[in-house]
């Protein structure tokens, strides 16, 4: 029984396990693998199952690994720094739901916020103190924000803030930047990144040229391409909208003063600056990159970490601009589901968490310390790599020569995308679980603690030695 046992699949163990092994019955164990077998049958089971049912397998492109080779693992359960698959391997975990999860997984006291509101109702499709509360939370966190308005995700959010823009200036036209994504509306998959440079296919299939039309998409820090942009188009853009620490090219810092030169040409030219803090809201500091860089937006978009890693989305900024969104005004935007209990109770028991004392100065020591480790284990092996980071983002460029920097999407795709598949593998092996892409950021959480750093950095050196090799 025990050899077979250790043969099975884990959904079949789990059956065995839940009833005792005495009360399973040859017959019914038979049934149960038939009907398992109808979703099981080559050695990658739990993954062919879901290519079976699901497109790629996936329900977000960059979960799935086409350019690294391989497949993901079924996650079954995360705790801390740490999540766990099917097979019960663990991971040193560094993709942390793509960054929600700033205090780690399955926080003790974000599941009981989460099962205090669950027990009161899902959802009640009219107003919850809960909304008020963390609406007033952001305004009061982010200097630009005087109302906001809850979204379901980071794309509802970037989509409805730049239709506010245009009907807040009468323009029709955005910049964007190469490299920058801020959701996947049609008018905004133009030199997307992340999972469009993975994948190649920076312009996405389906959208009309005529909507993609209404973006430019100029190099990220390069005041200069704005300004020619502006001075190309006068009078028709309503919006500049940029990450204003670059996310997915890979992380990307902002050059000095690229930011402030955006305010100040967005006012000149009657244009509203959206900054896209999906990702970096609360993450790179209490009040996000605009409190960081000390540079205000008009408009400011949020998600992730706000809903403490419940689907949620936000846009907001000074009233007089908000008072435009229906119904207190003309420009329609709406959610069954915006504003939901279990997301305002996630998002508000997880800013609790950040607000209380150190915990920004722990997540920048420990991030500080995995960035400064990466960079010496790669020197020691001889393998040519550049970190960026700020605060608990951080990516590692695998660069073709040493001491090249990476400022922007041109320089990002460079990089040795066949490097960095290797490492991504080598340190699975070692137990961590990497962003699958070399144009992505990894996370760091409040859980991270020192010894799953020692963890990850004693695994890097070996793993750097493997690319070297
Ligand atoms: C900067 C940025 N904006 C927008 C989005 C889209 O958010 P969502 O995936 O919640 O739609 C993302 C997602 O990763 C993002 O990183």
């Amino acid at each position: 029984m025990l050899l077979l046992c250790s043969a099975l699949p884990r959904a079949v163990k789990d059956f065995i396990h839940e009833r005792g092994v005495d009360r399973v019955n040859g017959r019914r164990l038979i049934k149960r693998l038939r009907r398992l077998a109808a979703f099981h049958v080559t050695d990658d089971l739990p993954y062919a199952a879901a290519q079976r049912v699901i497109p790629g397998g996936v329900n977000s492109p960059v979960r799935a690994w086409k350019r690294l080779g391989g497949n993901p693992p079924l996650i079954a359960r995360g705790t801390g720094a740490t999540v766990i698959d099917l097979d019960g391997r663990r991971y040193v975990d560094y993709v942390l739901s793509w960054g929600p999860l700033l205090h780690g997984h399955a926080h003790p006291r974000v599941l009981r916020a989460v099962a205090a509101a669950a027990r009161r109702g899902l959802g009640f499709g009219a107003p919850t103190t809960g909304e008020t509360e963390l609406a007033r939370l952001l305004c009061t966190a982010l200097p630009s924000m005087q109302q906001v308005r809850l979204v379901s995700s980071g794309t509802e959010a970037c989509m409805s803030a730049l239709r506010l823009a245009r009907a807040a200036t009468g323009r029709r036209l955005t910049i964007k930047f190469d490299g920058c994504y801020h959701g996947h509306a049609d008018h905004l998959l133009v030199a997307a990144g992340s999972g469009c440079a993975t994948l190649n296919t920076p312009d996405s299939a389906g959208v009309p040229a005529a909507m993609a039309a209404l973006t430019l998409s100029v190099p990220y820090n390069d005041a200069d391409a704005v300004a020619a942009a502006f001075r190309r188009h006068r009078g028709r853009i309503a919006a500049v909208i940029v990450e204003p620490v670059a996310g997915n090219m890979g992380l990307v810092l902002p050059r000095a003063g690229f930011l402030a030169s955006l305010r100040a040409q967005c006012d000149a030219a009657g244009a509203l600056l959206v900054f896209d803090e999906v990702m970096t809201g609360f993450r790179v500091a209490w009040g996000g990159a605009q409190t960081l860089y000390d540079v205000k937006p008009d408009l400011t978009c949020l998600g992730k970490i706000i809903g403490g890693g419940v689907p949620i989305g936000a846009y907001g900024g000074p009233r007089r601009i908000m008072q435009q969104v229906s119904p207190a005004g003309p420009v329609y935007q709406a959610g069954t589901l915006s504003g939901n209990p279990l997301a305002t109770a996630a998002g508000l028991a997880t800013l609790e968490i950040l607000r209380e004392s150190g915990a920004y100065e722990k997540l920048e020591s420990v991030s500080g310390r995995l960035a400064s480790g990466l960079a010496i284990a790669a020197e020691k092996q001889g393998v040519p790599i550049t970190v960026n980071r700020v605060g608990s983002m951080l990516t590692v460029f695998f660069t073709r020569t040493s001491g090249s920097l990476v400022r922007n999407y041109d320089e990002a795709v460079a990089c040795d995308t066949a490097a960095f598949a290797r490492f991504f593998h080598a340190m699975l092996d070692e137990g961590i679980m990497l962003p699958p892409s070399q144009f992505e950021a990894w996370f760091v959480s409040l859980a991270h603690d020192a010894d799953a750093i020692a963890l990850t950095l004693a695994a890097a050196e070996r793993a750097f030695a493997r690319v070297a090799g």
